[in-house]
This record gives structure tokens, C-alpha cells and sequence, in this order.
């Protein structure tokens, strides 16, 4: 009876597993991707009008492209990621992007001569052939490229004065676990499964991502059924917490600290454990950096919406989606000085987040449509950041700094003290900052002393709370008044003078500073309550029902999400989001296509190498 019984699961999982494959993939002809478009890397390109030609063309009716098949509202990466792919699959694309400038959180400024990019700091996976190589290299048609850093990437600062202990982190598929058992040698057994299980979990996130391009039905029925967490043990690490996993590895908290030290303002209790292992995963085949800096990918990728007889138009703040008797979107209303200019195309995407696409864009008898009630409940606003940009007078070598990253915690239980900090009052928060991460953006990319000579920059970064800076959210950017001046500046000061605890060379070295607040996000990259990555990545967010049901596809007839609302934050969630979209636009898997082309990439480079 038993055997017969798992004899006939088995079966309906196979059958399950054909209908998958029936249900996603109706084959195309013709792939979206091709070996025969990659070009050499082109010299970088420092002159700015140029530059701007590409990333600052401003909306302007005269600008917009007849005809279109797709409009993309926010030119992050997950909205130039899905509108290159459509351009490749030969869709004309217009992208409307509300700042002065197209890329998102991969823009960059300049303010007295210091570039400073934003969201950008460092990238992982990047080595040759893999999928998010191959990936950007297609819609960059091989333009963009990547600075390895060096194999110590990290250092992890723990505790503060005679008691702070430094560990090292380092890349290397066989480094990263060799120098964590070196610095925790009583705790080996409990780093080798973390490693083991941050492998498992990078290898089968696959099978978790593609419940977003199932049908829900069947997603549903797998779930209820108990199946699908016979298919794969990915599911239930995704809704796992992060401090009850790693309890039953280790009670060493410093060793806790490090297993989630990459922070994003939820409590390792609250977080999922598949999402703190990817993101230590992400790195372990090397650091990497843009070469040219974060503004390199939009300047790469925009070419090739463009070649598809598309646009990325700029100052476009998008108000609404437009949505026909039928309930399906048309077009948007772009605002153009008091005006509201019409788009139309008969597919519009949003890399706006999900609150802003359902909350602001949709009409209100549409935001009450029960699935996007249902969707809407089971997300949260993501904390905001706090960022400090700090320009250095003087080259990398003349001030003793280098690549490498660290991360600051005053102490070592990274539950008390993310819940602490978030439940701060606004007057509670000066001297009580307990996390930061110091970075020298200019240090990490070779053609920085070409671009900026002399000059050196360093980024302080923690978490802040919207309600802290709420009541100027209604001041102009730069005209906010100086309460809010006082807070912004203390924050930096404290930030920085912690900095200077670790780097007391730079004291005398410092000429520049301004700080950007959760206000800052809301003006510069949309985000309705100064999110830093979106939504929340809290542990609810990772549970199956929630990560099947928030999809590109919306309740919305022909309205998509693309970015890292999708799936997950990061320049990689955020690609995946766009690669997600676009397979949900196309109705064509484009990731099989990614796969075959890797495959073809990697056979090519074994016979050339023997
Ligand atoms: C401080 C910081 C540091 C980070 N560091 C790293 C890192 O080191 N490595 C890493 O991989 N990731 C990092 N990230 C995360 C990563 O940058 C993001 O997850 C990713 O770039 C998000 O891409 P996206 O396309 O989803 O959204 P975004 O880049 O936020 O793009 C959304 C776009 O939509 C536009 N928009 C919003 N509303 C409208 C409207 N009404 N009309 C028109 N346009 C609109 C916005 O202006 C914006 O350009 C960092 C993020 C931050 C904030
Ligand atoms: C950068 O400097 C720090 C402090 O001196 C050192 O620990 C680290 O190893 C250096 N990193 C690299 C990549 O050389």
C-alpha cells in the first residue's frame, strides 16, 4: 500500500512536472538572445555630452516613437532589463524615467568634481559564462564591463574600543569557507554547512523563482497537495527564519553576526534564511565593480532599446495608467510642465515598485479589485537608508585606502540591535546608530584617477526610518528648511566620526560631505516612503502562496512589475525581475534562451581551452 501510494506521487509529480513544461514554454522559433550581437568593449567614454545625449534626453511628444508595443514607466535596471529583451524580440519600447536622468538606483552625481554613485557598491556572479553575465552582456550587447575586486572583499567590524574584533571576508569558491573556519576554528562544522547550504540554496532558487511563471492554479494545487515541498527542499528554507536555522548551527554570536551581516534593515529573526545565504552566495565567486562607474549600465544598455526603434526619455513622471471600460491598461498620462500628456501602447510595464504601480497609477474603483488587495497585503514598505557621500582630497595610494568594504556593528546580537534601532523614536536616533558600511567607490574602479584625478571618494551607509524625516516630506529637495538640515548633517557627523575611528588618516583629508535621507529616495528614484530596496524582504515575503502570487503579470490586463518587487532587491533581483517580465510579455520563456546560449558560450571556451 505504501509503495503504491508514493508510487502514484511520483507519477503525478512527473505529470505535474510535463504540464510545467507544456503549460511555459511554447516554443518560439527564434530566440531573443544571440552569441552573433556581442562587440568588443568600446573605449569608455568621459565626455559628458555625449554621455548625457544617451542617459538625459528629455520626454517631449516630438521624442516618442510611433507605434509603440510596450511603454517601461522607471529606468532602473529592472526596467531597462525588460525593455532591452523586448527590444531584442523586435518590440519597440519607450522607457519614461521621472529623474533628470535614466538608470535608477544606477545613476551617478557630481558635486564639486566627486562622482558618488548610489546603489551600486559592489556585484557578485559575474565570473565568465555566468547566467548574469551572459544575461548583461546581451543587453549591453558585451559593452559593459567589470572590475574584479580583490579576493578580500569584506572586513566585518564587531564591538567597539579594546573589545571591536575584525574578521575578514573573502571570495573564492574554496577561500570563502577556508577563512571563515580560520577565524571561527571551534565552529568548522557549523561553517561548512552554512556553506553547504548557501550553495543549495543559490542552485535551486530556479525552482523557487519559477513559481512566479506557473500557472497560479497549479501552484496552488502543488502547494495543498504537500507536493511541492516533495520536489524541492527550497521552499521551506525560503520561509525558514534566519536566527532559528543558524541556531541549530552554532550559539557563537559573532558567527551569527557574520552569517547575515550584508544588512537591509530586517532582523535575522524576521528575514528568510534562503535570501541572507544568497546574498552572502552572491559574492563568492569574486567582487566585481563597473568599470566607469554604476552609470555604465544605462549608458549600455539604452543603445540597444533604442536600436529596436524605442526610447528612454527622461523628466517624465509618469501620474496614472490608463485603463480602458474593459479594465485593461492602454497607456499612460506623463506630466509635462502643468500638463498631462497621453502614451499609449497596448502593454505597459512598471519598475515603479509595486506600491507606487497599484496605489498611485491605478485608477481607485481598479486599486479595489480583490487580488490587488490580496497582493497589497502581503507586502510591506521596505526601511529607508541613510547615506553619507564624502569627498577625500588625494589619490587612493596617497591616502591609504583600497577596495575593500566594512561593515560596523556595536555589538554582536543583530536581533536586539536592528529591532532597537528601527523602533527608535526621531529624537532617539542621534548617538544610538548602531550599524554602518564604509565603501571607497573610487578605489574600486581603475578609471576612476583617469576621470577624477586627485580625488577619492568614500560612502557611509545605514538604515533610516521614514516617519524620522516624515513631517518635511512636503518641503522642496534643498529648500527643506534647516531642522531638517540639523538632523541630516548630526547624522553624517556621527556616521563619519565612526568612520574615522577605522580610518584616522582621512580626518584632515575630508572636503566634501552631504547626506541623503529617506526624503532623498522619494525625490531621486520614486520610492513612495524612501524605501531602500523596495518592499520589505521579511520572511513573508518568501513563503510560497506570497512569492507565487506577486508576479510580473498583474491583475490588470496587460499592466506588468518588473524589478526587484519581483523576486528580490539587488542589481541581479532587479535583472531577474526584468527577465520575468519579459518572459510573462513575450509569452516565451527567455530565461531557456539564456540557458542555451550559456551552454553554447561555455562548450566554446572548453575547446579553445583543453
Ligand atoms: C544605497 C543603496 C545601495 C545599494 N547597494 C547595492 C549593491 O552594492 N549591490 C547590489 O546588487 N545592489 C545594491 N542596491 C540595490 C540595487 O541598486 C537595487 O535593488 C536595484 O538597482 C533596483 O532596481 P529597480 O529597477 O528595481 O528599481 P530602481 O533602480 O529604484 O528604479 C525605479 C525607477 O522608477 C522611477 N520611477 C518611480 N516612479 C516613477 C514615475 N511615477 N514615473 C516615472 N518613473 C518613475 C524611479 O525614478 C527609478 O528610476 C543598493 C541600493 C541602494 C538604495
Ligand atoms: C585594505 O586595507 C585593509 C586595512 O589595512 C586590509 O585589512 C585589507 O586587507 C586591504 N584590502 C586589500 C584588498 O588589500
Amino acid at each position: 500500500m505504501k509503495m503504491l501510494l508514493a508510487f502514484l506521487t511520483v507519477l503525478i509529480a512527473v505529470l505535474l512536472v510535463l504540464v510545467f513544461i507544456l503549460c511555459i514554454y511554447r516554443v518560439r522559433s527564434r530566440s531573443v538572445f544571440s552569441q552573433e550581437c556581442l562587440r568588443p568593449p568600446g573605449p569608455l567614454i568621459m565626455d559628458q555630452k555625449v554621455r548625457d545625449k544617451v542617459l538625459k534626453t528629455g520626454f517631449q511628444r516630438s521624442r516618442v516613437p510611433a507605434s509603440l508595443d510596450a511603454i517601461v514607466i522607471g529606468s532602473g535596471i529592472g526596467g531597462l532589463t525588460a525593455a532591452a529583451v523586448l527590444a531584442k524580440a523586435g518590440k519597440r519600447v519607450l522607457v519614461l524615467e521621472q529623474h533628470d536622468q535614466a538608470g535608477g538606483c544606477c545613476h551617478t552625481f557630481e558635486n564639486q568634481g566627486f562622482e558618488f554613485d548610489i546603489g551600486i557598491h559592489y556585484l557578485g556572479q559575474l565570473h565568465e559564462n555566468s547566467l548574469l553575465r551572459v544575461a548583461l552582456d546581451q543587453i549591453t550587447e558585451g559593452q559593459l564591463q567589470f572590475v574584479q575586486l580583490e579576493q578580500h572583499f569584506d572586513t566585518v567590524v564587531i564591538g567597539e574600543g579594546a573589545s571591536r574584533m575584525e574578521y575578514h571576508i573573502r571570495s573564492g569558491k574554496e577561500e570563502m569557507g577556508e577563512c571563515l573556519r580560520q577565524q571561527f576554528p571551534d565552529d568548522t562544522l557549523a561553517v561548512n554547512e552554512l556553506i553547504r547550504l548557501m550553495k543549495h540554496a543559490s542552485r535551486h532558487t530556479p525552482l523557487l523563482a519559477s513559481l512566479k511563471l506557473l500557472p497560479l492554479w497549479l501552484v496552488r494545487f502543488l502547494i495543498r497537495s504537500g507536493l511541492l515541498g516533495r520536489i524541492s527542499s527550497i521552499y521551506g528554507l525560503a520561509s525558514t527564519s534566519h536566527s532559528h536555522l543558524m541556531s541549530t548551527l552554532t550559539s557563537n554570536k559573532d558567527l551569527l553576526t557574520l552569517s547575515a551581516y550584508l544588512f537591509y534593515g530586517v532582523p535575522p529573526k524576521d528575514s528568510s534564511f534562503l535570501i541572507n545565504a544568497l546574498l552572502l552566495h552572491h559574492y563568492k565567486r569574486g567582487a566585481y565593480y563597473p568599470r566607469g562607474g554604476a552609470s555604465e549600465f544605462a549608458f549600455h544598455i539604452i543603445p540597444v532599446i533604442q536600436r529596436g526603434g524605442g526610447a528612454v526619455l527622461v523628466r517624465a513622471a509618469v501620474q496614472r495608467v490608463l485603463i480602458d471600460s474593459k479594465g485593461a491598461a492602454y497607456g499612460v498620462a506623463v506630466k509635462k510642465g502643468q500638463e498631462e500628456l497621453e502614451v499609449l501602447a497596448p502593454v505597459i510595464i512598471s519598475d515603479a515598485g509595486i506600491f507606487n504601480t497599484y496605489e498611485k497609477f491605478l485608477p481607485r474603483q481598479i486599486q479595489s479589485n480583490p487580488d490587488i488587495q490580496s497582493q497589497l497585503g502581503m507586502v510591506r514598505h521596505g526601511m529607508g537608508s541613510f547615506l553619507v557621500f564624502v569627498g577625500l582630497d588625494g589619490t587612493k595610494e596617497d591616502l591609504g585606502i583600497n577596495s575593500t568594504n566594512y561593515w560596523m556593528f556595536k555589538h554582536n546580537d543583530l536581533d536586539q540591535l536592528i529591532e532597537c534601532y528601527s523602533s527608535l523614536g526621531k529624537e532617539e536616533v542621534l548617538g544610538n546608530i548602531p550599524m554602518m558600511f564604509i565603501t571607497f567607490p573610487s578605489a574600486k574602479d581603475p578609471t576612476a584617477s583617469l576621470r577624477h584625478p586627485g580625488k577619492s571618494c568614500m560612502t557611509l551607509l545605514t538604515m533610516a526610518k521614514y516617519e524620522w524625516f516624515e513631517e518635511w516630506k512636503d518641503s522642496k529637495t534643498s529648500r527643506r528648511g534647516s531642522d531638517y538640515e540639523d538632523m541630516k548633517m548630526k547624522m553624517a557627523e556621527e556616521l563619519l566620526e565612526w568612520a574615522l575611528q577605522i580610518f584616522p588618516q582621512l580626518r584632515e583629508k575630508v572636503v566634501f560631505m552631504d547626506a541623503a535621507t529617506p526624503l532623498t529616495n522619494m525625490h531621486y528614484l520614486g520610492a513612495p516612503r524612501g524605501e531602500m530596496y523596495g518592499a520589505e524582504h521579511d520572511l513573508a515575503r518568501f513563503s510560497t502562496e506570497v512569492v507565487a502570487s506577486i508576479r510580473s503579470q498583474t491583475p490588470v490586463k496587460g499592466l506588468y512589475l518588473t524589478g526587484q518587487d519581483v523576486f528580490c532587491n539587488g542589481m541581479a533581483g532587479a535583472l531577474h525581475g526584468g527577465l520575468l517580465c519579459a518572459s510573462a510579455v513575450l509569452n516565451h520563456i527567455v530565461y531557456i534562451d539564456l540557458l542555451l546560449l550559456k551552454k553554447k558560450l561555455k562548450n566554446q571556451k572548453a575547446k579553445i581551452k583543453p
